[in-house]
């Protein structure tokens, strides 16, 4: 819009041009505060940060190509202007992780203003052994974030890569009107809790056309996350697109405004999901939308599961969350399931959700009918689902007379839900939509722990 202003009206192309020279950002190269490849970096990216956010203009540090090792980077404002990080190279974690605060994200950027990170390099975590040392329980549980992005308002973080963190790639906790896209974030299956984009208490968050590999949920919305668009994000490996996990802790936020469109999951654990834990306080998930979702070989491709309860150690199962949820849209949703239930919204008994609409989805499972599971929640069809989902065979028009979770061709057990010890399901008597509680324990199985990981990182981040 700029440019075309520029161009239209010809007297103010000189202080276009004065603008411009004065946008050229006074670059601040870590190399010349003493940073080397190969040597300890931490106090070289330190200074050029502090050189250039006490610029009057806006300002650039610049970490040019190579390999710079650092510990802990706490970069911090206010700034006197804009201020970037310009990324070419890479900055390098220890190995071992002692040498690490443990309290803090391994680089913070904090209480910055008009922020930009791009460059194309990496933050190399270098968590391989904190992996396995945790896995060998020699370790706690909480490690630190690869990079978190603290109260930062107006923000740009684009074109770069997170590898193997030793916990969350990327923490997004405070932030105001920050965008974060084409980014990548890269850590095997099995490393735990390596979350890619984690966000909570943030405003006006955009991730847009990111590559999530990692260990556990690609992309996770804590408490107060609103105003979020995820768009065009590749999730896999990894454990899905997750609203949660909400209900832990008093005094949450409200999750609220959260639209995941045209994203892709490929052999995830789960797909797009909603967990709230089970004899939770009060709390509030509302008009979050998933559409547009292409899932390969995913596990409960779409999920609401309030009873959620990793470790199974919660005290009273029987104890609903009081999390309320409320219009939740799943459209557009196909694919392939690698697990029989596709559809499953357990709610609360206490807090129903209410306003949850399932629009187009076709959802195949290769071991067997596909089925689905719906408890406390009667939510509003349109258009076609395969299969079809919480109703009978009367539902709209899909041609599909097969389960919903209840008819199972070939399987006459409860539910749908392959659930040995537990007769309880209300599958088998489908009076209407209003079963009894079949939420079978299986769905809470998944990601363990990772909410806990979630809100340690975010009260770590906060303190
Ligand atoms: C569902 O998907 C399968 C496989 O892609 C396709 O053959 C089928 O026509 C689809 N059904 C509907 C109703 O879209
Ligand atoms: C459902 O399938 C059964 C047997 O496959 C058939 O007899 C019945 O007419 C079908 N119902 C509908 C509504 O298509
Ligand atoms: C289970 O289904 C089979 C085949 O549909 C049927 O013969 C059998 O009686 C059923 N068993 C029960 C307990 O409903
Ligand atoms: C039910 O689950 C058990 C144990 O997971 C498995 O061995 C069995 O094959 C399953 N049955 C069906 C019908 O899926
Ligand atoms: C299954 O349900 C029946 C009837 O409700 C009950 O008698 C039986 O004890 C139940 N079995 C289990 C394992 O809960
Ligand atoms: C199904 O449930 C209804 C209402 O709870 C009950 O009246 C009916 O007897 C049940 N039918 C069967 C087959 O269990
Ligand atoms: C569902 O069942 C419960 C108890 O069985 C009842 O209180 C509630 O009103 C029912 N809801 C609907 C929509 O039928």
């Amino acid at each position: 819009m700029a440019i075309e202003y520029c161009e239209v009206f010809p007297i103010v192309l000189l202080l276009c041009i004065f603008f411009n020279v004065e946008a050229q950002q006074a670059t601040f190269d870590i190399t010349k505060y003493g940073a080397k490849t190969g040597g300890d970096s931490t106090k070289a990216v330190t200074d050029a940060w502090k050189a250039a956010c006490t610029s009057t203009t806006g300002s650039k540090v610049v970490i040019p190509k190579g390999t710079f090792p650092v510990k802990n980077l706490k970069l911090e404002g206010p700034c006197k202007a804009a201020i970037g990080i310009q990324l070419q190279g890479t900055l390098q974690a220890p190995g071992d992780v002692s040498q690490q605060s443990k309290k803090d994200p391994w680089i913070a950027i904090q209480y910055v203003e008009d922020f930009t990170l791009d460059g194309g390099g990496t933050f190399d975590g270098n968590g391989q052994n904190t992996w396995s040392q945790k896995q060998a329980k020699k370790l706690e549980f909480s490690q630190p974030t690869n990079l978190g992005l603290n109260f930062l308002t107006n923000a740009v973080i684009q074109d770069i890569t997170s590898l193997n963190s030793k916990m969350f790639h990327i923490n997004v906790l405070g932030c105001k009107g920050i965008t974060l896209q084409r980014i990548k974030t890269t850590a095997p299956d099995e490393s735990p809790n390596t979350d890619g984009i984690h966000v909570g208490r943030s405003n006006g968050v955009k991730i847009l056309d990111c590559t999530l590999e990692t260990g556990d949920d690609c992309i996770s919305l804590g408490d107060g996350s609103q105003q979020v668009i995820v768009n065009g994000a590749k999730c896999g490996p990894g454990h899905g697109i997750s609203i949660g996990s909400l209900g832990l802790y008093d005094n949450e936020q409200p999750v609220k405004g959260v639209f995941v469109k045209s994203s892709t999951l490929t052999g995830t654990m789960n797909g797009v999901r909603i967990k709230t834990w089970q004899n939770s306080p009060v709390g509030e998930a509302s008009d979050i939308h998933f559409e547009d979702i292409k899932m390969s070989n995913v596990g409960n491709p779409i999920i609401i599961d309030q009873e959620y309860c990793p470790q199974k150690n919660c005290k009273s199962s029987s104890t609903p969350s009081k999390v309320k949820i409320s219009n939740v849209g799943f459209k557009g949703i196909t694919g392939t399931s690698s697990t029989q239930e596709v559809v499953k919204l357990v709610c609360s008994k206490s807090y129903p959700c209410t306003g949850v609409e399932i629009g187009d989805i076709n959802l195949s499972y290769n071991g067997g009918a596909a089925t689905s599971v719906c408890t406390n929640v009667q939510p509003k069809l349109s258009g076609n689902q395969v299969p079809s989902v919480c109703t009978g065979s009367s539902s709209s028009g899909s041609g599909n007379n097969k389960s919903s979770g209840s008819s199972n061709s070939g399987n006459n057990k409860s539910g749908g839900s392959n659930n040995s010890g537990n007769n309880k399901s209300g599958g088998n008597n489908n009076s209407g939509n209003n079963k009894s509680n079949s939420a079978s324990s299986k769905a809470s199985a998944s990601s363990k722990a990772s909410a806990s990981s979630k809100a340690s990182a975010s009260s770590k981040a906060s303190g």
